[in-house]
C-alpha cells in the first residue's frame, strides 16, 4: 500500500501526550506532515516551547510511525502553538465550558475526592498519600495528588518528580510520575518563597491555585493536607468539594485528642469522615491507637502500615514502595487500605456519616 497522510495520522492517533493524557491529533498537536517516498516528516507543536515532553513524543512517533510497513525513515520537528492555538486548546480541555469563577477544585462530579488529614504533623501523611495514590492506581484506578502541605510540600521529591508544571495560558497541567498526576503548591516556592501563601493573600491564593490546575478526567484525588485543624486546613477543605478524609494516626497519639480535631475538622469544611489509617504499628510504638480513634470517630480502621525502613528509603529513592516492592509486607498493608476505600465506592458511599465532637 502507498504511503499516504491517513496511514501516518492514523498512527499519529496513538501518541498520546502523556500529562493531557489524549492523542495529539485529538489535542491538535499535528502541525504537518511532509511525505516523500518512504520517508516521512512529522512536526508536533507543542503547548509551550521548554516542554519537557520532547523525549516521550519522539519515542512514541518513532515507534508508531516509524514501525508502518510502508515507512522507510521518520524525523520529528517541533514547533510551538501560537496564542490562538493555545486559547483553542485550553478550551478544548474545558470541554467547551466557558473558565468558571467558581472557588473550588476542578474535577469531576464523578471524580472521588480523598483528604489524607492528621491531628498532627510527622505521622506519614506524605507517605500514606503517595502510596496509597499508587496502590489505588495499581487497582486500576485513574489517580491525582495534590500536594496541599504548605509546610510540608515533600510529595514532588517522594514521586522524584523535579520540573515544574507547563503552564497553558492560565491552565496549570500536572506532571506524571508512575502514572500519578502531581501539583503540589511546592512547584511554586523557591527561595524567594512568595509571601502570598502566608497570612491574609492565603485563601485568595488557595483558591488560584486549585482553580487553574487541570486535572482532567480522574476517578481519584488523593490530597495530602497541611496537618492539625488550622485556618489553612479549614480554607482548603472547603475548597475541595465532597471531600472524605482518612485520617492517619500513629499507635501512640491520643485518640480522643486527634478524633476531637478531625471531627471539628469534618464539621467545618462538610468532609466526610471515611475511616482511620495507623501508621508505624510496631513493638516499639505498639498499637491499637488506630483502633481506639476508630471507635471515638464512628468509623472503620481501614488498615495498620507497619514501622518499616523501606518505606522511608523508597520516599528519599523517588519510587514509592508500593511501586518498587508491591509485595513487601508495609505494601500489601497500604494495598488493603487502597481496597477498603474502593470498596466504600462499590457500596454506594453517598450517605453523611454522624460526626461524633
Ligand atoms: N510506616 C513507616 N515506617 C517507617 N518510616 C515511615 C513510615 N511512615 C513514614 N515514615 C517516615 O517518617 C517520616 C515522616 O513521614 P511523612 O513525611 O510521610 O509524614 P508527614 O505526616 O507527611 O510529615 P510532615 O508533617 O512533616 O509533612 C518520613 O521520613 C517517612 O519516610
Ligand atoms: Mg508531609
Amino acid at each position: 500500500m502507498a504511503l499516504s497522510r491517513d496511514i501516518v495520522l492514523e498512527a499519529l492517533s496513538r501518541v498520546i501526550d502523556p500529562e493531557l493524557r489524549k492523542p495529539v491529533t485529538e489535542l491538535d498537536m499535528v502541525r504537518d506532515i511532509e511525505i516523500k517516498g518512504n520517508d516521512v516528516r512529522v512536526t508536533i507543536a507543542l503547548t509551550v516551547a521548554g516542554c519537557p515532553l520532547r523525549n516521550s513524543f519522539e519515542e512514541q512517533v518513532a515507534r508508531e510511525v516509524g514501525e508502518l510497513p510502508e515507512v522507510a525513515s521518520v524525523a520529528l520537528a517541533f514547533d510551538v502553538m501560537t496564542p490562538d492555538e493555545r486559547a483553542a486548546l485550553t478550551s478544548k480541555l474545558r470541554g467547551g465550558r466557558p473558565e468558571t469563577d467558581e472557588k473550588s477544585i476542578q474535577v469531576d462530579d464523578t471524580t472521588r475526592v480523598i483528604a489524607v488529614a492528621s491531628g498532627k504533623g510527622g505521622v506519614g501523611k506524605s507517605t500514606l498519600t503517595v502510596n496509597l495514590a499508587s496502590a489505588l492506581s495499581a487497582l486500576g484506578r485513574r489517580v491525582g495528588i495534590l500536594d496541599a502541605d504548605i509546610y510540608g510540600h515533600s510529595i514532588p521529591h517522594m514521586l522524584g518528580i523535579s520540573q515544574k508544571p507547563v503552564l497553558v495560558d492560565r491552565m496549570m497541567i500536572p506532571p506524571v510520575a508512575h502514572d500519578l498526576k502531581l501539583m503540589s503548591i511546592g512547584f511554586f516556592l523557591d527561595d524567594n518563597a512568595p509571601l502570598m501563601w502566608r497570612g491574609p493573600m492565603l485563601h485568595r491564593a488557595l483558591e488560584q491555585f486549585l482553580q487553574d490546575v487541570h486535572w482532567g478526567d480522574l476517578d481519584v484525588l488523593v490530597v495530602d493536607m497541611p496537618p492539625g485543624t488550622g485556618d489553612v486546613s479549614i480554607s482548603l477543605g472547603q475548597m475541595l468539594p465532597r471531600a472524605e478524609a482518612l485520617v492517619v494516626t500513629t499507635p501512640q497519639l491520643l485518640a480522643q485528642e486527634v478524633a476531637s480535631r478531625a471531627a471539628e475538622m469534618a464539621k467545618k469544611t462538610g468532609m466526610q469522615l471515611l475511616g482511620v489509617a495507623e501508621n508505624m504499628t510496631s513493638e516499639v510504638f505498639g498499637s491499637g491507637g488506630g483502633q481506639r480513634l476508630a471507635d471515638e470517630l464512628g468509623v472503620r480502621l481501614l488498615g495498620q502500615v507497619p514501622l518499616n525502613a523501606d518505606l522511608r528509603e523508597a520516599g528519599d529513592i523517588g519510587v514509592p514502595l508500593v511501586v518498587s516492592d508491591p509485595e513487601s509486607e508495609s505494601a500489601q498493608a497500604v494495598f488493603e487500605i487502597a481496597q477498603a476505600i474502593d470498596a466504600t465506592r462499590a457500596a454506594g458511599f453517598t450517605q453523611k456519616l454522624t460526626l461524633v465532637s
